[in-house]
Parts: structure tokens; C-alpha cells; sequence
């Protein structure tokens, strides 16, 4: 057996992280300047599954002796778990996820001053609870939404003022960031208020990260000259193993693995070198004998199911409509007029289907006509026809 990592762990031990020394120093040296007062805003994107969360937990570990760093992954958070986003849900979220690290890192959130901080924004300790073995002050948070966002933006600032001896800034992580677009009709608003809050704060930086395909307008919005950040937040891109990099990966990390050359190419052109599915389909690659291209494509359709696991959760999870979308678009990409006409319903009623398969990067727009964004679902899906000779619309 290989010693890859499997596909879904989001914490890599520096044994198992591969690569990506360039883009290391780059942003190391980027987010470093928050110790000179100049805090960077920074957006970085990439393809699901290509490495962006175990990249930020490296990037983290490395910075932790200096910064207070706090990672955040809004799909942990309670509001989207329980399907009710909100703004006051992910203030309470970040609220106490700032807390729990800056117990674990050791640094005062309740001396005199911050106390004074909490006071004078009418938050008050509504009940301690007990969270990985520590005693968190839980506040009643105002159900004023405006109150509440000032009050948890201006926090890591008023926190680092009074921790100056002990670290150099402050580091804060959004991982799942296009979770907000669940925000809805709030999202905007969400946006604009959270950059006047953080623009001017000079001692914390924010990194904000999630996946996005790169026709997404989510990006322009943040990032582009008329986005939130006037083109002022710094965009960064990890993008997927090059075929010579996921050659020498493997050649280094899974030697048992023998590929023809012909094989190796078929290997790459199925994974199209996202790491993810790399460290998948490989370990479940015979060893010690070759592998030519018959083979490798034999083995791609054998052990799709487990390459494509991640998808298929997400496949179970939506509505029968919207299965129904994907399935038109496996032949060709479409336009919505074409979409409506062959479920037979108004263009207007396909609003919000289109709208979360888009919101979860299923699909995207091209060329004013809907197609699928994750080709590994798609192969998925047809293979599970061919064998079957219906599509998966139900999971058991
Ligand atoms: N540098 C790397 N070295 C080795 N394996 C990696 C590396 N980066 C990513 N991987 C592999 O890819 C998997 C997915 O990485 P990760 O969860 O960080 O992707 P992601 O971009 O955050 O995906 P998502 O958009 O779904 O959150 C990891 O579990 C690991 O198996
Ligand atoms: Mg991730």
C-alpha cells in the first residue's frame, strides 16, 4: 500500500504536504507585513479538492509562533449546518471561534480593557460553557445585526492592542468563503460592511478562501475593480499539479506504482493533476506491475465511485430538480430557455435551482449556456447509467 494521504484529510502532516514552496514564500511574505502594520487582504481560489485548506493549515502552523492566527471554515458553522444562514449565525460563529483560539494561543480576552469593550457595546456574558476542555463566556449577541457585525469586526484589533507583547498581528482564515452567497439577498450588504470594517485595521490580516470556478462573478464582486475591495484585495490562485510535478509526486511517494508511458498519461488526463483525486485514485491502483493506458482507464471506471465520494454527497443532497438539470446537461451544455422547455416549466420557476447548483460550483455559465463544472461527476454519472441503466437519483 501507498502512503498517500486520502483525498478528503484537510490536514497534512509536512511529510505528507508536497510542493508548493513558490506559493509558500509567496504568501508567507505577503501576510509577514501585517507585523509593519500593513495587513494584507487577501483572496486566494482554486478548484475543489486541488489543496487550498491543507495549503492554509500549513501556512498557519508556520505562523502561529508569531501571529494570533484563526482558522475558520464557514461550513462548520451552525447557521449553514442547520440550512439558516444569517449574518447574526456567522457573527456568533466567528465570535467564537476567536475565542476558542485565542485561549488555546493563550492570549487575554477578558482583562479589564476588552471587558470595558464588551461593556460599552452592550454585549453581556449571557453563560459560560465548556468547549475542548475551556470555559467560554457566551454573549447575548444583539439581534441588531449592524451592532453585532461592528462589534465582532472591530474585536480582533482591540484584542491584538492588548496583546501587542505577545504577537505581531492578527491572522484570520475564512476557508468556504462562497458560503455567503447563501446569504442571499444579504450577501451584498454583508460584503460591503465587512470591508469598511476590516479595510482600515491595520494589524489584521484576512484571507479569504473557498472554491470557485474561475468564471464566477463571486471573484469580481470581491476582487475586481468595481468589487467590494476596489481592486485593492490580492487575488492568489493554487492551481492543480503540472503533469511533470504529479510524475515526480508519485515517483517519490508511491514508487510501487509503475506506470507505462502511456499509462501515466491517461493516469493525468483522468485526475487532470488535482491533488485530490491524485491521492485517490492512485492508492487504489494496483502495485508492483504496469499499468498501461487499458488499464488505467479500466481502473478509472472500477474505482470511480470511491474517486467521485466527496460529489456524490453532494449529488444526494439535491433536490430531484435539480438532479434533473445535471442529467440534461451531461449531453451538451444548454441555454435556460432550452433547460425550461425540456422539464416543460417557466423560464422563471429554474431561477433558484440554477442559482444553488451555481452556488455550489456544480455548474457554471458559459457562453450564456449552463454546463457542468466537475467533470469527475459527470463521468460518474454516466458510467452508473452504462452499468445500470438508470441514473442514481436516489442513493441507499
Ligand atoms: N500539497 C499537497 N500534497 C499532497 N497532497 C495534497 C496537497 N494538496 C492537496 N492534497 C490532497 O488533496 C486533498 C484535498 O485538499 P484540500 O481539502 O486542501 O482541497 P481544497 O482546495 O480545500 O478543496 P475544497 O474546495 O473542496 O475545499 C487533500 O486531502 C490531499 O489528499
Ligand atoms: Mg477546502
Amino acid at each position: 500500500m501507498s502512503n498517500l494521504p486520502w483525498g478528503n484529510n484537510q490536514n497534512l502532516t509536512d511529510e505528507e504536504f508536497y510542493n508548493r514552496d513558490y506559493e509558500l514564500n509567496n504568501l508567507k511574505s505577503l501576510l509577514e507585513t501585517t507585523s509593519q502594520g500593513h495587513a494584507p487582504d487577501i483572496l486566494l481560489t482554486g478548484i475543489r479538492g486541488v489543496g487550498k485548506t491543507v495549503f492554509l493549515q500549513k501556512i498557519k502552523r508556520t505562523l502561529e509562533k508569531d501571529y494570533l492566527t484563526i482558522y475558520l471554515d464557514l461550513s462548520h458553522s451552525e447557521c449553514f449546518q442547520k440550512n439558516n444562514m444569517s449574518i447574526n449565525g456567522l457573527m456568533n460563529y466567528f465570535f467564537t471561534e476567536i475565542m476558542k483560539e485565542c485561549h488555546k494561543q493563550n492570549i487575554t480576552t477578558l482583562d479589564k480593557k476588552l471587558e470595558k469593550y464588551f461593556k460599552s457595546n452592550d454585549i453581556k456574558i449571557r453563560e459560560f460553557i465548556t468547549i475542548d476542555k475551556i470555559q467560554l463566556p457566551i454573549f447575548s449577541l444583539e439581534e441588531n445585526t449592524e451592532k453585532t457585525m461592528n462589534f465582532v469586526f472591530n474585536l480582533p484589533e482591540k484584542i491584538y492592542e492588548e496583546n501587542q507583547d505577545k504577537i505581531k498581528g492578527i491572522i484570520i482564515f475564512i476557508d468556504e468563503f462562497q458560503i455567503i452567497k447563501e446569504l442571499g439577498k444579504y450577501k451584498e450588504s454583508f460584503l460591503w460592511k465587512m470591508r469598511s470594517y476590516i479595510q482600515n485595521q491595520r494589524n489584521v490580516a484576512y484571507l479569504f478562501s473557498g472554491s470557485t470556478s474561475l468564471q464566477d462573478k463571486f471573484i469580481s464582486e470581491i476582487a475586481g475593480q468595481n468589487g467590494v475591495f476596489g481592486g485593492r484585495m490580492i487575488t492568489l490562485q493554487i492551481n492543480p499539479f503540472d503533469k511533470e510535478t504529479t510524475r515526480n509526486y508519485l515517483n517519490e511517494k508511491a514508487p510501487e506504482i509503475i506506470f507505462s508511458e502511456e499509462g501515466f498519461e491517461r493516469f493525468y488526463k483522468c485526475t487532470k493533476g488535482i491533488p485530490s483525486y491524485v491521492n485517490i485514485f492512485a492508492s487504489l491502483l494496483p502495485t508492483n506491475e504496469e499499468l498501461d493506458e487499458k488499464e488505467i482507464n479500466n481502473q478509472f471506471n472500477k474505482k470511480i465511485t470511491a474517486i467521485s465520494s466527496h460529489l456524490i454527497n453532494i449529488w444526494t443532497r439535491l433536490s430531484y430538480r435539480e438532479q434533473t438539470i445535471i442529467i440534461l446537461l451531461l449531453n451538451e451544455p444548454l441555454k435556460r430557455i432550452d433547460i425550461a422547455n425540456k422539464l416543460n416549466i417557466s423560464s422563471g420557476s429554474l431561477s433558484n435551482y440554477l442559482i444553488n447548483l451555481q452556488n455550489q460550483d456544480i455548474i457554471h455559465i458559459n457562453n450564456k449556456k449552463y454546463e457542468i463544472s466537475e467533470k469527475i461527476l459527470k463521468k460518474w454519472l454516466k458510467i452508473e447509467y452504462e452499468e445500470k441503466g438508470v441514473y442514481p437519483y436516489r442513493q441507499i
